[in-house]
């Protein structure tokens, strides 16, 4: 069963497979959520500044009787802030935030400011690094204990492999049925970096997509459960988000294995032509 399936990072450190994504889920409800999500099972989650819910996550956690060591939180820094001084001074603000002694791993979010993507070139290669710089040092101070990024293409990646001390234990990257960036991810994977899927269920959109319905009746299960099964034989992490407790439930019991010759199948399915077939 996925839900109680760990798996282990290039540092040794265990984390959960499923985990809740948080994403759009405002300070104010996600405190319940967390609770919610801990009652049914759930032992991971996926914040970040910009989600603006850091707070309240913070207190879902501690306000919970699961040992701080049995849960495991994901934070991001600002897209925004790519100098050493500046990355310092995000990682003790989410501490603040969050009421915790430590974060279990901490992302570069993108690796361009939200302003600048699918609008400039400027990769940031050096600001990345300097993120990296400040994120290697909190590591070694104990307030971070794994380190990733998120949204980075090879050469992003290229770049704090080569100049980094410390690889990225994660690439978090979207992937779902209809969009799997299959050389990135064997890219990464190659390199020991774990790729963590966001928006698994395609942020909804395909959950009521035809084929994904006809592949989910086969196998008995939700077009959700589909999706995620479909993620996880990829080999990745799942962040599926919801703060409905019936659809987290449903997230966390995937039980079944997808046959090679439909994983074959589901791989070629690319969401334009899926949308269509609505
Ligand atoms: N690093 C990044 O740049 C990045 C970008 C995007 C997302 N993320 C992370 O990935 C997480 C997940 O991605 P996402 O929020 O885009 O969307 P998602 O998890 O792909 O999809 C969420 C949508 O699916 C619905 N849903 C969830 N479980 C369901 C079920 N069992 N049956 C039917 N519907 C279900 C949710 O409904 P309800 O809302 O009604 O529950 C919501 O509308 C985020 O929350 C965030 O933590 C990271």
């Amino acid at each position: 069963m996925y839900s109680d399936k760990t798996i282990t990072l290039n540092n040794g450190i265990k984390m959960p497979q499923i985990q809740l994504g948080t994403w759009l889920i405002n300070n104010d409800d996600v405190r319940k959520t967390i609770r919610q999500a801990i009652e049914v099972g759930y032992r991971a989650f996926d914040t970040a500044k910009d989600y603006g819910n850091e707070t309240g996550v913070g207190k879902g956690i501690w306000n919970s009787d699961v040992e701080r060591s049995d849960i495991f939180l994901t934070t991001k820094l600002p897209t925004a802030v790519k100098d050493y001084e500046g990355t310092k001074k995000a990682i003790d603000d989410a501490l603040d935030r969050f009421s915790l002694e430590y974060i279990d791993m901490m992302l570069i979010h993108s690796p361009q400011p939200w302003i600048e993507v699918n609008r400039t070139n400027d990769r940031h290669f050096e600001g990345n690094l300097e993120n990296w710089r400040a994120m290697e040092e909190a590591v070694k101070a104990g307030k971070i204990r794994a380190i990733g990024v998120s949204n980075f293409l090879e050469e992003d990646v290229d770049n704090i492999v080569k100049n980094g001390s410390i690889k990225p234990a994660v690439n978090q990257i979207e992937v779902h049925i209809g969009k799997v960036p299959k050389e990135l991810m064997d890219y990464c994977q190659q390199l020991g970096i774990l790729i963590e899927a966001y928006s698994p269920l395609s942020h909804g959109r395909l959950l009521n997509e035809r084929k994904v319905r006809e592949y989910a009746k086969k196998y008995k299960v939700s077009a959700a459960q589909l999706m995620l099964a479909f993620d996880l034989q990829l080999g990745c992490v799942v962040l599926p988000k919801s703060d409905n407790i019936s659809e987290m439930k449903d997230n966390l019991a995937v039980n079944f294995k997808i046959s090679a010759e439909d994983m074959a199948e589901l791989i070629k399915l690319k969401e334009k032509v899926l949308t269509l077939s609505v």
